[in-house]
């Protein structure tokens, strides 16, 4: 018999936020903490359906005029216009001037690759600058639609555990016409830095003096302040400046819709006359991917967005989790402080959104799992959302132990 061509197949590595989320469900410890995947917990630490999520579940539940027809390819258009007024807001000039499109998008990673693949095979682009370190997904999103020049900006400053702002400017100043510059819409993940308004406004004139092209991943719009605007000023302060430009939309975390994969790529073009054959050709992207997008989601989110109390409803709930977060990052940094852990630790409560990046190493990040069974990221990312006030002080001992008997390197 032939040998079999499966036989050929290497092992590929695993992807390490699910593989720690599979470790953690297998994990027979009495006491055991995840504080890896994104995942927003509640103080008990359960997994959070939003009230007002439900709300609307069980009116489409019993709501007998909806059927599980196709969407269009590009999506349901009630939620893709009232994701892009949110991510512009309403008013936002690119908007009225009708200079916005948007496809609905398999979360905020199918946004991606969809914009990646528009770029790369649509447009010709064929280098995409990223963040170091960034969110563990960037550089495959971009390599596996074709991207052949990926490459890093300097991001964070291992000795202040703030933005390198210089090293960013400098990559960035040095990257060559054309290229595609991931940028963070806010609390850039997994380090809770973000650059200022005015480091913002400084990126900007690189981008327009460069001929650079902006990319703007929203994953947690609402999350980090608990304010929507805040959260979406890079990303209008952007589009005010006249560039064109892309965003991607999550809902994973704001709505806490993780697996309906529901999200929005939104386009900002100079002329809308542009509008028409680009939307042929992602209308191709997508159908040849596929082929339209699940409506669960859509119809979730579009009812919220487009209805006022409802509306109300879900940005109570958004600052609900912001809030959370916020107790908990001062309760983590005041119990560090009090155990006298070694190092400054006022990065915790700086820092904003669901991740910090503690400045942990691999081996103190394999010590907190194999002795307190406390699973992080290895390269010292934590989900503050999974810091409750029940395990917050296990939590705190085990990285003082760490930082204290563990060596860095
Ligand atoms: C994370 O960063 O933990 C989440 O966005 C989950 C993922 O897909 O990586």
């Amino acid at each position: 018999m032939a040998t079999s061509r499966f036989a050929e197949v290497q092992q590929g590595p695993p992807i390490e936020v699910f593989a720690i989320n599979k470790a953690f469900a297998d994990c027979t410890a009495e006491k055991k903490v995840n504080i890896s995947v994104g995942a927003y917990r509640t103080d008990e630490g359960k997994p959070w359906v939003l009230p007002v999520v439900r709300k609307v579940e069980a009116e489409l539940a019993s709501d007998m005029s909806l059927n599980h027809e196709y969407l269009p390819i590009l999506g349901m258009e009630a939620f893709t216009t009232a994701a892009a007024k949110m991510l512009l807001g309403a008013s936002h000039p690119a908007i009225t001037e009708g200079r916005v499109t948007s496809v609905q998008s398999l979360s905020g990673t199918g946004g991606l690759r969809v914009a990646a693949d528009f770029l790369c095979r649509v447009l010709k682009y064929n280098t995409a600058y990223y963040s170091s370190p960034t969110w563990g997904n960037h550089r495959l999103i971009f390599s596996d639609a074709g991207f052949t020049e990926l490459r890093q900006y300097r991001y964070w400053d291992a000795a202040t555990r703030g933005l390198n702002f210089d090293g960013m400017i400098e990559d960035l100043t040095n990257a060559p016409e054309n290229s595609v510059i991931i940028f963070h819409a806010c609390a850039h993940n997994p380090t809770g830095v973000d650059p200022t308004q005015d480091q913002w406004k400084k990126i900007a004139d690189l981008v327009e003096e460069k001929k650079l092209f902006p990319l703007f991943d929203s994953a947690y719009q609402g999350f980090a302040s608990g304010d929507l605007d805040n959260d979406a000023w890079a990303v209008r302060y952007f589009a005010e400046r006249g560039f064109e430009m892309m965003g991607t939309q999550s809902f994973s975390k704001n709505f806490g819709l993780y697996n309906e994969r529901i999200g929005n790529l939104m386009i900002v073009v100079k002329d809308p006359a542009c509008i028409t054959p680009m939307r042929s050709q992602l209308t191709l992207l997508v159908r040849g991917s596929y082929s339209n997008p699940p409506c669960h989601g859509a119809r979730v989110v579009s009812r919220v967005l487009n209805d006022p109390a409802l509306f109300e409803e879900w940005k109570d709930c958004i600052r609900t989790m912001s809030g959370r977060i916020i107790e908990m990052r001062k309760g983590l940094r005041e119990r560090l402080e009090k155990l006298g852990t070694p190092g400054k630790w006022d990065h915790i409560t700086a820092q904003i959104g669901m991740f910090s990046f503690t400045g942990l190493s691999a081996e103190q990040a394999k010590f907190l799992c194999d002795k307190y069974h406390v699973f992080i990221l290895s390269n010292g990312r934590i989900n503050m959302c999974g810091i409750t006030t029940g395990n917050i002080d296990h939590v705190a001992e085990a990285i003082n132990d760490a930082v204290c008997n563990v060596s860095k390197a």
